[in-house]
This record gives C-alpha cells, sequence and structure tokens, in this order.
C-alpha cells in the first residue's frame, strides 16, 4: 500500500473506478505490453481478489488467454480455494490449448487443490449439433454450473488481435472491421460504444446470463488494451477490474 501510495496509483485506481464505472480498480505497477513479469503481477493481484472473495464450494468460471493463463500460474492453495470447482466460461474459441480456458481452470485447480470440470466442445459447432450437444446430461449439467457461478473471470483482447490470433475466417475479418470491432471478450466483439458486433457460436457463458450476484473479475492490461478494455466496461462495468500503469494511463489520457 506505501508504494502504491508513493507512485500515485492509488489515485489512479478510483479516478479509473469512476471513469470506467467499475466498483473496484486494481494497478498494477508497469505495463505488461513490455515486461511479461506485469502481467504475474496482475495475476498475483487477481489470486489474492478470488481468496478474499470466495468461500469453500464457491463455483469460479475462467475464461481463456495469456493473462488467464498467469492467473493460474498464481494460485496457490488455502481455505478458501482448496474446496472451489474451477469450470471453463465457455467452449472452444480457436485458441492454442495452453492457453484454452479448459486447460486454464485444470491448473488452476491443481495449484489451488481445488475440483475442476472441462467443457468438450468443438470450436466450430453447426447449430443443429450445438442444439443437440446441450441436451447431452454431461453437459447439460456443466452449464448448469457455469451459470451458478459465484465469479467469472476473464480478460479482454484487442479485437483485430484476437480475430487474427484465432484464425478467424476472412468473411467474419471483413464484417470485423465494417462495423469497427475494437475489443473481444468471452467470443463476444464490441465496438468503441460497447455495442456487441459479432458472437462466436460457442456453448457455454453466454453475456446476456451475467447477473448482478455474480461476482465479474476482468483481468487485463498494456496500453495496447487500453482502447478495448473501456468499450467493453461500456458495455458491462466490471465488478472488479485489475491492470496495469500502462493501460490505465492511456485509458485516462484517452
Ligand atoms: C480471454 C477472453 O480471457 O482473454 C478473451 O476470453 C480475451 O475474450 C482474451 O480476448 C485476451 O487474451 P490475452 O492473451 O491477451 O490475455
Amino acid at each position: 500500500e506505501v508504494m502504491k501510495d508513493v507512485s500515485g496509483l492509488s489515485d489512479m485506481e478510483s479516478q479509473l473506478a469512476s471513469e470506467l464505472n467499475v466498483q473496484q480498480a486494481i494497478i498494477v505497477s508497469g505495463n505488461s505490453d513490455r515486461y511479461s513479469w506485469v502481467k504475474k503481477e496482475m495475476g498475483r493481484a487477481c489470486v489474492r481478489q478470488m481468496k478474499e472473495q470466495l468461500e469453500p464450494q464457491d463455483v469460479v468460471a475462467v475464461a481463456g488467454g495469456t493473462t488467464l493463463a498467469a492467473v493460474a500460474e498464481m494460485m496457490s492453495p488455502d481455505d478458501n480455494v482448496s474446496s472451489v470447482s474451477f469450470v471453463p466460461a465457455r467452449g472452444g474459441l480457436g485458441e492454442k490449448v495452453e492457453i484454452q480456458s479448459n486447460t486454464i481452470s485444470s491448473t488452476m485447480a491443481q495449484k489451488a487443490h481445488g475440483n475442476y470440470r472441462l467443457l468438450h466442445v468443438p470450436d466450430q459447432l453447426s447449430d443443429e449439433t450445438r442444439e443437440s450437444l446441450v441436451l447431452e446430461p454431461g453437459i447439460k449439467e456443466l452449464l448448469h454450473l457455469i451459470r451458478q457461478a459465484k465469479m467469472v473471470i476473464h480478460g479482454v483482447g484487442e479485437a483485430e488481435t484476437m480475430a487474427a490470433r484465432r484464425k478467424t475466417k476472412a468473411e467474419t475479418l471483413e464484417s470485423l472491421k465494417d462495423k469497427q470491432a475494437v475489443a473481444e471478450a468471452f467470443g463476444y466483439y464490441f465496438d468503441r460504444t460497447g455495442c456487441i458486433v459479432h458472437k462466436e457460436n460457442t456453448i457455454g457463458l453466454q453475456l446476456d446470463d451475467l447477473s448482478s450476484n455474480q461476482v465479474v473479475m476482468t483481468v487485463a492490461g498494456g496500453a495496447s488494451k487500453a482502447e478495448a478494455i473501456t468499450a467493453y466496461m461500456k458495455y458491462r462495468p466490471s465488478d472488479v477490474l485489475i491492470t496495469d500503469e500502462g493501460a490505465a494511463q492511456a485509458m485516462l489520457r484517452k
């Protein structure tokens, strides 16, 4: 805390929280675009929040991405997280296995000494297949768990970066450009006003399902993500935003 006051980060935290309408903003020093340890610091801050806010037996839904992978890496056991169940927020979005939400929830569970469940769903599903898959008993039960999650933790990416990383088809790329998508979260794409302009078809958490009883934690940093984070927060301000100085400065400068 002393360190934060010296560098003015706690002033910045309250400014950012009121600017973005989030209940709480946590800013770690540095810019994760430049140094990868900054992502780990965001991960550490996220784990601390989880341990403060979770209770035994809670369900936590986690998304994918390199930032969430850093959260998982920083996890360690403790009374509040060691009986928690970790579930992936949504089915496959075309990411590499290391940063898929399935992998991240299992790593988090192992490090927390908690439980996990996997959601085995292929990335590209026809509407027909998806409709029958959600009726499978195992999947149905998991979808129920996901909706009950006490806490949802996710990252935010730049639209273009995420679309390229997921090998999105040319047609969709064009349409994202036309619609001026700037942000992506959970497979949903947003323009700068926070409107959804595209959604990947996969099962699991739908943004409409998020309720005010759930704690939504967003973990995203790096100056390059400033516009994306601001846009996403216009769609739905999170309960907790964990970011870094690089992103926070850029968001406040605008
Ligand atoms: C994931 C989200 O948690 O993180 C994605 O589901 C988001 O929607 C991604 O874009 C960001 O990835 P990274 O690697 O920048 O943390």
